[in-house]
This record gives C-alpha cells, structure tokens and sequence, in this order.
C-alpha cells in the first residue's frame, strides 16, 4: 500500500514538474483530486482496509492528498498571476503617445464669412433680418422701382413660381422693402440681409443658380455717399487688411440714384497689378448707392425728409477673393476635402 502511495507521489511530482500551462495543471487536478482521481480511488480502497491499517495509511493518504492539492493549487496560482500580468502588459496605456486626432464638424467657409460680415455690421447697430426666398414680384421689381416689362429684368434671369406674380428672389433688395414697410416710415433703418438667392443661370466656376447675397440699407436723416464709403472702409479693412482702400465708380441700378460700384484695392498686390485685379490694381465687391426717391416713397418715407444709402454683394465671391478660391461650385459640393482645404487656407490667412 505504502509503495502504491510512493508510487503516486513519484508519478504526481514528475508530471507537476513537466505542465506547461493551466491546461495541464488542471487536467492533473482532475486525475489526482477528481472523483473518478487517483487518489479518490485510493480513498475508496482504505474504507476497505480492516481498522488497524486504516490508520497508518490514512495518514499517508492524507499527507499524499494535501502535497498534491497545495502544490496543484500553488501552480494554479502561478499561471493565473502570469496570465493577469500578461493581460495587463498588453492593457497598459502609454499616456505619453499622441493622442488620435479626431475629426470634429466645423461652420462652413461661407457660414463664417457671412458671420464675420453680420459682426461687422452689428458692431456699427446694424440689425440682421431675415425675408422669404419665395417672393412676390412687387417686392422683388416692382417697388424697387423695376415695372413690369423695364429691360433691367432681364439682367435678373427669374424663376417663376406661379404666373408672372411669385418668383423665387433674384436678389435680397426686397428685403429693403419688407423692412422699410414694416417701420412705416417713421423710423431710421439700419439692417442688413443675408440670404439665398436665384437666377436661371448655367452653372460654372463663377456662376450659380443659387447664391448668396447681402443686402444693406441705411436710411436716416442727411445721408450720404461718404457715410456709405466710411461704412465699407470698415468692412474692407476688416476683411482684407487695414492697407485695403476704397473708391467708388458711377454705375446704375434702379432702386438708386446715384448708383456706384465699390471697388477695393487689391489685396494681393496692394495695388501694384497682378492677374486677381486683371492689372487693375482694384476689385469690385458691390453694387450700392443712394436710395432713390420713388423707392422711399414706396415705402411711406418722404425723401424730403430721409435719406439712405443701400449695397448688396455676393458672398460666394467675397469669400472667393478672400481665400483664394477659384470655383464657386465648391462651395456647394459636400466634399469633405474641399472643407479641409477651407480650413487649411483659413490657418494660412490667421
Ligand atoms: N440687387 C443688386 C443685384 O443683385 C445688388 C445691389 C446693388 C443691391 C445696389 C443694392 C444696391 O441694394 O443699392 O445686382
């Protein structure tokens, strides 16, 4: 009996000394210590034993029990510790790495150049309104002193909506309109209009369908064009630089007399000549001038008592200009590219 006890302790300890993983441990915890186990056996085997053996052999069944479990056990622990330290190795963060970059939504170029012109404005008590995209003629032509059948209509390539009587706007003027009629004219006016606007024009690098303009007006008392040029300077200066100058040209529009374009002086070149001024050493931004008469009177203002001034430019082409863009059309892809090259050249311009 003492030699099969011998026997198993020899075998246990070889083979304890040989595993290779908790696999093998386990599988010897199953042989030794199992039910159906080595060991178990032997217990089974000592019940039989008449009483006077029992003794000498329970204790070496017992030492031989409590070797194999605590070595078996001592293993187990091993091996998990191993695997917990390995596990924590490949776990551990090394918070001196840089960080992944992750890509985050961001205003679109032409949002914040509409947003940096709405600040501008608002700076000098400017209010932001707002006016419908589907409009009625009498506010887009008619009170804009532009009748039915005048060939200034034609420059303005309409969509029509229904008849000849709801359009969708082809430029954010009538928004003046809308604004005038809704302070009766009894008040000074100070507000500009961002908005979407619409031409049945062929789409390519420097036209669209849809676009958008700003309009402005000032109306008050003993306004003139040299509040509308000090009004620019602002915004130029702003925008493009405090060296950036202004002059006005004659031009026409209906809803102005006199009319003007403003021009600033070419940022890239600072006036010298280069191929964005055409050699000029200017470039137009906006059409604006004096409000006419029958415009304020349109819109219940005595133009023996008020005055204003009124502009309205594209956006498209300020933020064109300002960051070098050569085709409108990427403003209205979704190509996330073209945002990121947006944001580059809005760094590079910082
Ligand atoms: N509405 C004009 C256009 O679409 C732009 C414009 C010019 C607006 C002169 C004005 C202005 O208010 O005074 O071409």
């Amino acid at each position: 009996m003492k030699d099969k006890i011998e026997e198993i302790k020899k075998e246990f300890r070889e083979k304890i000394s040989g595993v290779k993983n908790l696999n093998d441990v386990n599988e010897l915890k199953v042989n030794y210590l199992g039910k159906k186990g080595a060991i178990s056996e032997l217990t089974t085997y000592l019940k039989e034993l008449p009483n006077e053996e029992k003794k000498d052999f329970g204790k070496l069944l017992n030492e031989l029990k409590t070797e194999v479990s605590s070595v078996i056990e001592e293993k187990i622990k091993s091996y998990e510790e191993l695997a917990l330290n390995e596990k924590l190795k490949n776990e551990s963060i090394d918070v001196t790495l840089p960080g992944t970059k992750i890509k985050s939504g961001a205003p679109h170029i032409l949002e914040k150049i509409i947003e940096d012109i709405e600040d501008v404005f608002m700076s000098m008590g400017y209010d932001v309104v707002d006016g419908p995209e589907i409009e009625e003629d009498k506010y887009n032509f008619e009170m804009l002193n532009i009748p039915k059948g005048h060939p200034a209509r034609d420059a303005q390539d309409t969509f029509y909506l229904s008849g000849d009587e709801i359009l969708l706007r082809s430029q954010t003027s009538p928004v003046q309109i809308r604004t005038m009629l809704s302070k009766g004219g009894k008040e000074p006016v100070r507000m500009i209009c961002p908005g979407k606007t619409y031409r049945r024009d062929d789409d390519d690098a420097t036209h669209s369908h849809q676009f958008v303009q700003i309009e402005g007006l000032l109306v008050d008392k003993a306004v003139s064009l040299s509040d509308l040029k000090g009004t620019f300077e602002v915004l130029a200066k702003h925008l493009f630089g405090s060296h950036t100058e202004i002059r006005l040209r004659p031009s026409y529009y209906q809803f102005t007399e006199p009319s003007v374009e403003l021009d600033i002086s070419c940022f890239k070149c600072k006036g010298e000549g280069c191929s964005l001024c055409k050699n000029t050493g200017w470039i137009t931004v906006c059409g604006a001038g004096i409000v006419h008469p029958n415009v304020l009177r349109n819109c219940g203002y005595d133009p023996s008592i008020w005055t204003g001034f009124a502009f309205g430019f594209g956006a498209e082409r300020l933020a064109m200009l300002k960051y070098g863009i050569g085709d409108l059309r990427v403003f209205y892809q979704t190509d996330l590219r073209e945002v990121d090259a947006f944001d580059r050249r809005e760094q590079e311009n910082d």
